[in-house]
């Protein structure tokens, strides 16, 4: 698509209000013979800025013009992207016809928002804004509006005497074909995993002392990956008992083990975890719908999950989460539908609901260059209904992000039954919590307040276990 923008206009921001038209769409500079063109102007009156747009695409031209009044300690880049936002939306969507549930909130968590419209209006006038604004759908405004009062919940846990430690098991039992997520899962890389778990255990001694000799006050743990429960019996016991050894489990608000794939959760690993204290797991089906279980790759069955489902119950861990996709490819409303209403039925505390992403390097996308363009229409239906039966059976939507190349440009939701939200999602999505990060491809980010305002520092581990393997 070729781009011409006259004003101080974000380009980028630009970019990304198209794609949410044209998904997977390029903007080179020099393309010759282009497709689809877009004029984008923009000018300053006294009350606000002003914006004209032409959108030229399948032989068809939209115009729309968008206003943004100046809004006292608002930047002139926020009120610059409203009046874009809205000329670019309503040219799209008049060209193209297409839903946008989100409106034009691209590029920023839209509970952040939704907090900001609740804090300087109140929650009634916030959603008006949401809608008139924002453009977001009656049901999205509601959802930012709920997650962002929960998700202020539960920040308020964290302070500058506070951290959280996050540990990275990149490995898995095969590779899902839809995932992106950077983890070994071949048997010459599983080679690794010994000499991994030497060099992690010591790492996550080493941190746990430096944060007692800081006086900070651990409050969450999570081992995430990848596949943390596809170490065997030995090695999951060492990372735990680092762990167990070098800071009171008991005093911890929350300890989570992401398990995820049912086919390496056993009695004796659940066992252990229980025994080292963690309290919150994961197993996670993301369908129930074998067929569209073996479409993804996932190499394990919905009888598989729920023998796993009952072993994690049995093992007595406190909180279970289970994760959801949504608009899988060769999924459907009905089949999503019917995943939903048998979750619900086996009572998890936590239902994480992610909306298919079209990653870059996953296998999916190699298969098969047009998924960006087929219709996933039926993926907003879904979301729905997940967001619908779950508030109707008791759940409440606690945190949300949003991420690139998603059908739709839906969202992710964490819902969770009062009282059992997971508080390190929430934490280390913000940026007012300082989390340390052990292990290949993890980050650890310093966050201090000075004078109220927040200072940042963040600090990333090498990529892969063999370069984490080969750092000094
Ligand atoms: C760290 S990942 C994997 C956890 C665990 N290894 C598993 O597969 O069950 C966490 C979650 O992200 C979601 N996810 C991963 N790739 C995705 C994609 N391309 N689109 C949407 N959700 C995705 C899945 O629901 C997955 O359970
Ligand atoms: S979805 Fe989970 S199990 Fe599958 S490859 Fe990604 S991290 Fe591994």
């Amino acid at each position: 698509m070729k781009l011409t923008l006259n004003g101080k206009i974000n380009r980028t921001y630009v970019q990304s209000l198209c794609m949410m038209f044209f998904h997977g769409e390029k903007f080179p500079e020099n393309e010759e013979n282009p497709a689809k063109f877009l004029t984008v102007n923009t000018y300053d009156t006294e009350e606000g800025i002003e914006c004209e747009c032409t959108l030229e695409a399948f032989g068809k031209k939209a115009k729309a013009n968008g206003f943004a009044k100046f809004i006292e300690g608002e930047k002139y880049e926020r009120t610059s992207k409203s009046a874009v936002g809205m000329a670019v939306y309503n040219a799209g969507v008049e060209l193209t016809g297409k839903e946008i549930p989100w409106g034009i909130l691209t590029g920023i968590r839209p509970s952040k928002v939704a907090y900001e419209q609740i804090c300087r209006y109140g929650e009634a006038e916030a959603k008006v804004n949401l809608k008139e604004r924002y453009f977001l759908s009656e049901n999205k405004a509601d959802l930012a509006i709920q997650v962002a009062k929960n998700e202020g919940e539960i920040l308020k846990l964290s302070d500058n005497s506070n951290c959280s430690l996050y540990i990275s098991i990149p490995f898995c039992p095969s590779r899902c074909n839809y995932c992106s997520f950077i983890s070994y899962a071949t048997p010459k890389l599983f080679e690794l995993v010994p000499a991994y778990i030497d060099k992690l255990t010591s790492e996550i001694a080493s941190t746990l002392k430096s944060i007692k000799e800081q006086r900070l006050k651990l409050l969450t743990v999570y081992i995430g990956g990848g596949t943390p429960t596809v170490l065997n019996e030995n090695q999951l016991e060492a990372v735990l008992k680092a762990v167990y050894d070098n800071t009171d489990v008991n005093e911890l608000l929350e300890f989570t083990l992401e398990g995820g794939r049912p086919d390496t959760i056993t009695e004796g690993k659940l066992s252990i975890a229980k025994r080292y204290g963690v309290n919150r797991i994961s197993v996670n089906p993301q369908t129930l719908n074998d067929d569209v279980l073996k479409f993804i790759g996932r190499r394990h069955t919905v009888s598989d999950f729920l023998e796993a489902y009952e072993r994690v119950r049995k093992s007595e861990i406190k909180f279970v989460n289970t994760d959801l996709i949504a608009g899988l490819e060769n999924d459907s409303f009905d089949s999503f539908k019917a995943t939903v209403d048998r979750i619900i039925s086996l009572h998890p505390d936590n239902i994480t609901v992610h909306s298919f992403s079209v990653k870059k390097s996953a296998q999916i996308l190699r298969d098969n260059e047009d998924i960006y363009n087929k219709s996933d229409d039926y993926a907003i239906k879904s979301v729905d209904y997940a967001y619908k039966t779950l508030i109707a059976n008791g759940y409440e939507p606690y945190y949300m992000y949003r991420q690139k190349n998603t059908v739709c440009d839906l969202e992710n939701v964490g819902y969770a039954k009062k009282g059992t939200f997971g508080i390190y999602n929430v934490l280390m999505m913000s940026d007012c919590h300082t989390v340390y990060g052990v292990g290949a491809g993890s980050t650890t980010k310093i966050v201090k307040n000075i004078d109220g305002k927040l200072e940042i520092n963040r600090i990333f581990s090498k990529k892969y276990p063999y370069e984490y393997l080969q750092d000094e």
